[in-house]
């Protein structure tokens, strides 16, 4: 069984890899998965939200992405290894490394340096830290030693370089998997094409994560849906696109 989508157009049975292709080869898609209140996690972590469609969307836009682009706060609470390769989603990686790095951002580098997110990376698909010149300098140092290291902006990460840093190493796909803070960065920044958000037909109250965090912004920023999905347990996948 698969997807009913109810937008653009009204079609049962559609799979998930035909609903969340990309459409343009160089693009930043943000992934979330929120409750009906707009909670982002439950008892901290985001996986409690979530059913099975939306935990193979996730591996999907994996499978997807040319680089997964991650807050190193969601690393750490979520406990981040490399990557796994999905047999259901290889076909979609030919002619590229088996999983993709992931690329974690972070101004403190407070890591666990000999953690499997550095030691079972694989040699084609080696963690990245992302970083800036005022990091500490022996995190750094450590960080050299264990994956590849981007330093981009003097006192704070600069995102915009970041990307196109991304896009020299040739990550044309870029899939941010959060948190908050980075995605609130990444929109300040103006550096999101598109959002891919699960609702979970839950609420939950009391939570202190949404998908966003910090300063409202000066003036909203307007998103066109550009597709709707929704499976027989309530649950709705929604592609949204940046004005
Ligand atoms: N529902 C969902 O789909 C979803 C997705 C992701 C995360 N979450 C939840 O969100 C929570 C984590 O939230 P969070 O705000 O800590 O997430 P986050 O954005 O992943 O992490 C914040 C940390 O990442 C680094 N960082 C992020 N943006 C940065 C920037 N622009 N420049 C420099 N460093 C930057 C900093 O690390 P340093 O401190 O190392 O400098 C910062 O302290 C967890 O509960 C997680 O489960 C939910």
């Amino acid at each position: 069984m698969g997807l009913t989508q109810l937008l653009p157009v009204p079609q049962t049975g559609v799979t998930l890899d035909e609903a969340f292709a990309f459409s343009a080869e160089e693009t930043v898609r943000a992934v979330f998965i929120a409750a009906v209140d707009g909670a982002a996690s439950l008892l901290g972590r985001a996986g409690g939200l979530a059913n099975s469609w939306d935990r193979q969307l996730f591996s999907l836009n994996r499978a997807l992405a040319d680089v997964i682009l991650v807050g190193a706060g969601t690393a750490r609470t979520e406990g981040y290894g490399p990557a796994e390769d999905d047999p259901q989603w290889r076909h979609l990686r030919q002619g590229r490394s088996a999983t993709a790095s992931l690329a974690v951002v972070s101004h403190g580098l407070g890591f666990d340096f000999d953690s499997p997110l550095f030691t079972e990376a694989p040699e084609d698909a080696r963690t990245i830290i992302v970083t800036s010149a005022q990091a500490p300098k022996r995190a750094r140092e450590q960080a050299a030693e264990v994956a590849e290291v981007i330093v981009a902006g003097e006192l704070t990460v600069d995102l915009p370089a970041v990307i196109r840093a991304l896009r020299e190493r040739g990550h044309s796909r870029i899939v941010c998997e959060g948190g908050p803070r980075l995605f609130t960065d990444l929109l300040r920044a103006d550096q999101v094409d598109e959002v891919c958000l699960t609702r979970s037909p839950t609420l939950v109250a009391g939570y202190e994560t949404g998908i966003l965090s910090g300063a409202e912004f000066a003036t909203p920023l307007d998103l066109d849906l550009e597709r709707a999905y929704a499976t027989d347990d309530s649950y709705l996948y929604l592609l949204y696109r940046r004005v």
